[in-house]
């Protein structure tokens, strides 16, 4: 059982239906998979998960890819 502060429960749900891409529909999981098998760059990320390749051409995800690979996220 999990026994972590609802608090702490609570934002790990969201941070599964977070979304990074919003072009793409890929969501916080995915890129976090990422760059814990390696990915250190934007470049990486969108290597591996698709991320930067819609209509926005990353304007809107590569931010939250920075921060990620940051630790800040
Ligand atoms: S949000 Fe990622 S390409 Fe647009």
């Amino acid at each position: 059982m999990d026994d972590a502060p609802v608090s702490e429960k609570h934002a790990r749900i969201l941070l599964k239906y977070k979304p990074v891409c919003i072009c793409n529909a890929i969501k916080h999981p995915r890129v976090a998979e990422a760059i814990a098998r390696g990915a250190r760059s934007v470049e990486d990320v969108a290597r591996e998960t698709g991320c930067t390749s819609g209509s926005c051409h990353g304007e809107r995800c590569v931010p939250v890819i920075l921060e990620m690979l940051d630790g800040k996220r």
